[in-house]
Parts: C-alpha cells; structure tokens; sequence
C-alpha cells in the first residue's frame, strides 16, 4: 500500500508492500495455484512431498516437515521431544510472542530470559541461572533474521528447540534437536496464507510431528495419538515453492539494502551485524523513537514494543528481572528492508539518515 506525506506529495516509503511481490511474480505464483487446483489433490499431496524434499535438500536436514503455521512448527517440535505438562522451557524475553505461547499451547511453562544488549538474543549467562531442575528445553531466537549462538545453550544439556521464524537462509546446519520456521507471507520465504515447517535429523521425531499434524493418524480413521490439523495446503507449497528459489537472491537484496543505511549512517546504534545476518527486519535503538521516526520519509515499526515480561497475558511468568529486554521493547525501530525495495527509496532513506 502507498500512503503519501505532507503536501510535497512524496510517496511515503512502505515498511513492507507485498503487492510489489506479485507484481514480479504473479504470473509463476498464479501458475502453481492452478496447477494445484487442475490437480484436485489439495492437501497433502505431491506439492507439499516435493516442498518437503526441496526444503531438506537446501536446509541440510534430513527431514523437513510442513505445517499450518509457525506456531504450530514450534508447538509440534516440543510435544513430539515430549515436553509438557510440568516441565519448564527457557525463552529469551525479547521475541515475538508465539515463541512464548508456543511453550504454554505444548503444556509446559516458559521462563522468560533476559537478552544479550547487542544482538537481543537470549543470553547463555542468564539462562543458566534460570535453570532448575524442572528446566528441559530452551528455544533460541534468530531474532531479526541474525543467526545466535547456540553452542552455549547446547552446553547446558537441555534440548534446543530453535525458532528460526525470522532466519530463512541464516543458518548453518546444526545438532539441535530441530530448527522451527514460519512462511508468514512478510517472512523473507513468505507464503500466501499461514504455513510453517520443521527441520531436524531425528526420523523418530519427524515420523511424530508428521502424526501429530494430521490428527494422529497413520492410517485413515485410526488415531494414534490425540493431535491436532495443521497441515499445510498444496497451494501454500506450491507457492513456496517458487519462492524458494528466489530465496537467496531476496536475502542478498535485503543485505544490500541494510548495508547501505549502516554505511549511510554510522551514528545509529544498529542491531549487530553478522556475516549470516538475513535482515528479516532492519532494526536500530533510540531513545527517542518516535520523534525519530517522524522525521523519515518511511512508515517504521516497533517490533516489538513490549518485552514478554511486560505483556498482559505473559508478565506473570517472569521469575528474573530482564531489563536488556524492556531497553530494547522501549527504544527498538525498524525500518524497511524488503527485497522489492526501490533504489530511489532506499537512497532517500539513507539521505534522511545520514
Ligand atoms: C520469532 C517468531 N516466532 C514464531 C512466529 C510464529 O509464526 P506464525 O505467525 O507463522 O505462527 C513468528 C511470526 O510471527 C516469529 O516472528
């Protein structure tokens, strides 16, 4: 969507505009949706195999699982490792909630976590000293699209749970025990509706979620475990599908896009670079966020204005003071940085920033 400032008339530069996606797609993306509809298989069939296959080929995983939804990714990684009822699960207090509703849709109780002041993701110290012996499992944020390090968090013996959601691209395969992602269509692999997947090593694990997707069934009609519906529909992977292979031209043009307002402004106080960083969001802290914001010529967001510790539904969890987190709920913004991004507006972006 277009909105236009002040009386010059001068476009106001999107946060995000995924009308310029279809714009450049439309006519692949319309053709996946019929060959889906011509095909009458419209959930689980050879489009979501196929995704499936594509998606562990360029993951390194041996197995990549489809879902309703990056939530869902999340809530099927823990109930299928058995996490639940009385069981603790460390999240960093800074994220976006469904990392967090995840953990209580799965039964088990989360512990928010207090976050590293550079990169916003969950520090190791801190989640040390929030284990106890309830603790089995922590869930790591990408946040931002910028890869953290989970050595430190594999080191405290818990299963690790990542949540990738942001990070399409950023990362190296790993030994946790499964990696949680989200086609959210503003994602940098977006779909067209909801979706998300899995990826991990682990057959026992991946032959679980693909049980618990579809009501538990192996066999029509026989259900093996109570579960639940989240599969992914044909056309949402056939859609990804065309996506994935512009996925990496998509994450160079948003590295691109972010290294020219760092270069452009060097005053600012950036999130953390990384040399695997995808900038799902291009973020940066001030202290006076909204004035700051209204001197650009871009409409900005807040992700995200509050820390877990702060949220109505979740502040009641907190068990340890997290003040990076509420410093970074009160003084992040983020600017656009999304692949169909014009020149002319990312110069004018870096001119008002400079
Ligand atoms: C970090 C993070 N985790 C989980 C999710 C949940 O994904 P979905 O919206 O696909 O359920 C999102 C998306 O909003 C996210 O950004």
């Amino acid at each position: 969507m277009t909105s236009f400032a002040g009386a010059g008339g001068v476009p106001t530069i999107p946060l995000i505009d995924l009308a310029r996606r279809h714009a450049a797609l439309g006519a692949e993306i319309e053709d996946a949706v019929a060959r889906v509809l011509r095909s009458g298989r419209w959930l689980l069939g050879a489009e979501l195999e196929a995704l499936e296959a594509e998606l562990a080929a360029w993951s390194g995983y041996r197995h990549a699982i489809g879902v309703g939804s990056g939530t869902d990714a999340l809530v099927l990684s823990l109930r299928a490792a058995g996490i639940g009822a009385g069981d603790e699960v460390l999240v960093p207090a800074f994220t976006a909630v469904p990392t967090v509703a995840a953990v209580c849709a799965a039964g088990a109780t989360p512990v928010p976590v207090d976050v590293d002041a550079a990169t916003a993701a969950i520090d190791p110290h801190a989640a040390r000293a929030a284990c106890t012996d309830r603790t089995r499992a922590v869930v790591p944020v990408h946040l931002y699209g910028r890869p953290c390090d989970v050595a430190p968090l594999r080191a405290l013996g818990l299963i690790v749970i990542e949540d990738a959601a942001q990070a399409h691209g950023a990362l190296e395969h790993g030994d946790s025990l499964a990696v949680a992602t989200s086609f959210y269509p503003t994602k940098n692999l977006g779909g067209i509706g909801d979706g998300g997947a899995v990826f991990t090593d682990d057959a026992a694990l991946a032959d679980e979620i693909r049980l618990l997707r579809h009501h538990g069934m192996r066999e029509l009609y026989v259900h093996e475990r109570v579960a639940t519906n989240s599969r992914m529909s044909e056309v949402e992977a056939a859609v990804l599908r065309v996506g994935l292979a512009h996925l990496p031209a998509w994450n160079e043009r948003r590295r691109t896009i972010a290294r020219r307002y760092r270069a452009a402004a060097p005053q600012l106080a950036w999130h953390a670079d990384h040399p695997r960083h995808v900038h799902h969001l291009c973020v940066l802290r001030t202290p006076d966020r909204n004035a700051f914001a209204r001197r650009l010529p871009a409409a900005t967001g807040v992700h995200y204005p509050l820390a877990v510790t702060q949220q109505p539904a979740y502040r009641s969890l907190a068990r340890a003071a997290c003040p990076r987190a509420e410093a970074w709920a009160a003084e992040c913004l983020t600017l656009p940085c999304f692949p169909e991004l014009h020149d002319d507006e990312v110069d004018r972006l870096c001119e008002a920033l400079s």
